[in-house]
């Protein structure tokens, strides 16, 4: 993370300024308490040792946050780790001082001390937390939990409702995690990729189901660099949303990629026969892993249920005109087997010495000049230009955008989205957020050397 100017620090101080004094604030003793401390868990088989990680409120995942659309969310971030911390409620359009940016939205939170988080939900679906100062060692170590808002009215009818969070730990002989975080070889690659795969903390996670019972899965992806390519056996259904934001039109449930961050609500029916198993799969190069199982037992219903509706939308402006909208580029470079790598930019020495492998419009560091300033409800529009040999998983903070197609058509509301090697996409976005907000790769190996930068909505 870029060191704290003295200007984002005074922003951030007149944010937690203004927040404070909202009516209706609670006081901090008030709100409930999110506790970010060392705990230990089993994440390898019953014949190893537990795992050392550190989790809110000691376990991996932390707790799972649910409240209605349109409530407000209250939670006292304490910071029992050894290193400074903060979190960013990932997806959820906040106000920009509740954003938990270290460095930018506010300070970092000592050890020991407090922050509190007090933020209205205005969009249901599937969001999930995690810190933003040093993160690429801080999620790795297994700091992250599902935020779930329910919908307001017009919710799906489900027999159960699951949140499968998808994690890849790096993990040693003694099934401890490994350091090196952020080491320069993850960073000019793919970025930390493990060795030890979970759901929800659980290398076998398993849960029964009834045959023709109708299921709600949540998948989020918090690994630090890994992308899933999922798929499902002995269920029947549909994407109904991505990154939280519902599917104007669900999408057959087919091979699915899912980049570090992102999440897709996805509604089922078991169509496993008794005895049977459905499954969650990873799909790898050398076969297909099992990430979830669903041994199924009994019967819900005796014939399938119609298929779902899609989930009502969430309030999230239409984009104005294209044609009058602001544009930015933002061209990436850098990595392994790039030329600035081999010399060209900076010299493969001195890159090396800084930590930046990667530049963004040739900034090997994010600094006090927005990519962009946007005035509050214009349309912004931002191509993104993949020069590197590297997948990149694309994040705005504060906003939802939509991926405009080069043959025009608009895709899917979004905060995350995958720009393989070589390639360009355009997305584009109402800039209704005020404030500060953060593009970055979410591999965080990548934003950690370079792949970072901001906006400004004024
Ligand atoms: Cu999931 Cu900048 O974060
Ligand atoms: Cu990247």
């Amino acid at each position: 993370m870029t060191r704290l100017t003295r200007r984002h620090f005074h922003g951030a101080a007149l944010a937690a300024a203004a927040a404070a004094t909202l009516p209706g604030t609670l006081r901090a003793e008030a709100a409930p308490v999110l506790h970010a401390r060392q705990g230990r868990a089993q994440l390898a088989p019953a014949d190893y040792p537990e795992t050392r990680i550190w989790g809110y409120d000691g376990t991996v995942p932390g707790p799972v946050l649910r409240a209605r659309q349109g409530e407000r969310m209250t939670r006292l971030l304490r910071n029992g780790l050894p290193q400074p911390s903060s979190v960013h409620w990932h997806g959820i359009r906040v106000a920009n001082g509740m954003d938990g940016v270290a460095g930018l939205t506010q300070a970092a939170v000592e050890p020991g001390e407090e922050f509190l988080y007090e933020f209205t939900l205005p969009d249901a679906g599937t969001y999930w937390y995690h810190p933003h100062n040093r993160t690429y060692e801080q999620l790795a170590r297994g700091l992250y939990g599902a935020l779930i808002v329910e919908e307001s009215t017009g919710a799906p009818e489900v027999d159960l409702d699951e949140v499968l969070l998808l994690d890849d730990w790096r993990l040693t002989d003694e099934a401890q995690i490994a350091g090196g975080f952020g080491n320069m070889h993850d960073r000019a690659h793919a970025g930390r990729i493990g060795n030890w795969i979970t759901v929800n903390g659980d290398a076998a996670w398993s849960r029964a189901v009834p045959r023709l019972a109708r299921l709600r899965l949540r998948l989020v992806n918090t690994a630090n660099a890994r992308i899933f390519t999922l798929a499902a056996q002995g269920v029947e259904g549909r994407v109904v949303a991505l990154d939280g934001m519902p599917l104007e039109a669900p999408l057959p449930l087919a091979e699915l990629a899912l980049a570090p961050a992102q999440r897709a609500d996805l509604i089922v029916d078991v169509v496993a026969n008794e005895g049977e198993e459905a499954v969650l799969l990873s799909l790898e190069r050398n076969g297909a892993y099992v990430l979830a199982a669903f041994p199924v037992e009994g019967i819900a219903r005796p014939a399938a249920l119609p298929a779902p509706d899609a989930l009502p939308p969430n309030p999230v402006p239409a984009l104005g005109p294209l044609d009058r909208a602001r544009r930015a580029d933002l061209k990436m470079e850098g990595g392994a087997m790039s030329a600035m790598m081999a010399g060209g930019m900076m010299g493969m020495r001195g890159m090396v010495s800084a930590g930046r492998v990667w530049a963004f419009n040739g900034k090997l560091e994010m600094d006090d000049t927005p990519l962009i300033d946007l005035h509050r409800g214009e349309t912004a529009r931002i191509v993104l230009i993949n020069d590197t040999a590297w997948p990149h998983g694309m994040h705005l903070h504060g906003h939802h955008f939509r991926h405009i197609r080069t043959n025009g058509t608009v895709g899917p509301l979004r905060d995350t989205l995958l720009v393989n090697r070589g390639e360009t996409v355009e997305i584009a976005f109402v800039a209704d957020n005020p404030g500060d907000w953060l593009l970055h790769c979410h591999m965080l190996e990548h934003s950690a050397g370079g792949m970072m930068t901001w906006l400004r909505v004024a």
